[in-house]
């Protein structure tokens, strides 16, 4: 018998397929929205017992996209029932302009085209393609609207949004390309850059997480564990002003040198600044946890910010289940697409 919770399709379970499905956050998005994922794909081994963890009903596949055959999927969805909804979120650091060592002989640049035999073969209803801005300028997103046209797919205009915009405590800007066979879909692409939501912040987002000094670590939550900071990191802190300050306010000599041969021409302004209460935070990435990484910093304790405090911003709910060391569960969280934002493009796009 198919679950009440899933949402009905002519009797059937609306049904997803997660590609570069990481640690699940987008998974627990659709299941939240009623659909039954079905299958997912990873090549990340601790991402799969991460993912398994919190989803044991889905058929994970631990491959490289690139040597997984459609047919191999096959057996995940029931005979004769369509593919409703095929979510594709390739890697986006060959993309994103915070990489320092984009290449163009970087062999991700084409992993989202793996998608395309997918496609081909499964025929969902509706794809959404997930990635930085800086994608729809790729000659892989070129290539890629040429195969979807060429496959019959409509599809919108790459949309440029922001995770905040969606209930998301967290300034994330997203390239999303929706690409359907189903005509009023592509027409709700363009609801969704313009709803003007409650705009959750990191004051909400932290509510009920113990305060923490350097080192120290809660006796009830294993992700709730500060990092020991130096003590020249420590002196630093004390001078960034509380809630939303930043390395300009410190004293001369603790300025690092190669901050002083920057100046204020500094690409990475952010780096040892403080979070601000009643704002949103900045984007977190792969080294969320890390003062020297970005704004990362607790607004108010003298540390950076705990994996706890990183996942609650990026929105998964602290039952959520990671499975790895400190720095492979950063990964998993700063790689999350929010679980809230894909909630919210789901509704938005009433798939
Ligand atoms: C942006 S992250 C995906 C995030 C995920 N959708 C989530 O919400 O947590 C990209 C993922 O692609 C995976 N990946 C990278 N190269 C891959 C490949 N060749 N085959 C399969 N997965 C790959 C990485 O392990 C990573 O988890």
């Amino acid at each position: 018998m198919m679950s009440a919770k899933y949402r009905h399709n002519g009797g059937l379970a609306k049904t997803a397929f997660d590609l570069f499905c990481g640690s699940g956050s987008v998974t627990a998005a659709l299941k939240t929205m009623g659909f039954r994922v079905a299958a997912a794909v990873d090549n990340n081994l601790v991402c799969a017992r991460t993912y398994r963890a919190n989803h044991p009903d889905t058929h994970f596949f631990a491959s490289d996209i690139r040597k997984l055959e459609p047919w191999h999927m096959r057996r995940s969805l029931p005979p004769n029932q369509q593919l409703d909804l095929l979510i594709v979120c390739a890697p986006c650091q060959p993309f994103s302009n915070q990489n320092r060592f984009r290449s163009s002989d970087d062999d991700r640049l084409d992993l989202v085209l793996s998608a395309v035999k997918f496609i081909q073969y499964f025929r969902p209803t509706t794809v959404i393609f997930e990635n930085v801005p800086g994608i729809e300028k790729s000659d892989s997103m070129a290539k890629l609207l040429r195969r979807l046209r060429a496959l019959g797919y409509l599809f919108s205009k790459p949309e440029k949004l922001d995770a905040a915009d969606f209930g998301v405590p967290q300034r994330r800007l997203r390239c999303l390309l929706v690409a359907s066979k189903d005509k009023k879909v592509i027409q709700r692409t363009s609801k969704l850059g313009t709803y003007a939501e409650h705009r959750v912040t990191v004051r909400d987002a932290l509510q009920g997480v113990p305060s923490l000094s350097s080192g120290e670590k809660s006796p009830t939550d294993r992700l709730h564990l500060a990092r020991e900071h130096s003590a020249l990191n420590l002196e630093r802190l004390r001078h960034i002003p509380k809630d939303g300050g930043n390395r300009h306010s410190l004293p001369e000599h603790l300025v690092l040198e190669c901050h002083k041969k920057l100046g204020a021409a500094s690409k990475f302004p952010d780096v040892y600044g403080r979070m601000a209460w009643d704002d949103v935070a900045p984007t977190l990435t792969t080294g969320c946890t890390d003062l020297t990484r970005g704004r990362y910093a607790h607004p108010e304790d003298d540390r950076a910010i705990t994996l706890r405090e990183a996942a609650r911003i990026q929105t998964f709910p602290d039952t959520y289940e990671f499975h790895g060391n400190h720095s492979q569960i950063a990964t998993q969280i700063g790689n999350a697409v929010p679980m809230n934002m894909m909630v919210n493009v789901i509704r938005r796009l009433e798939l």
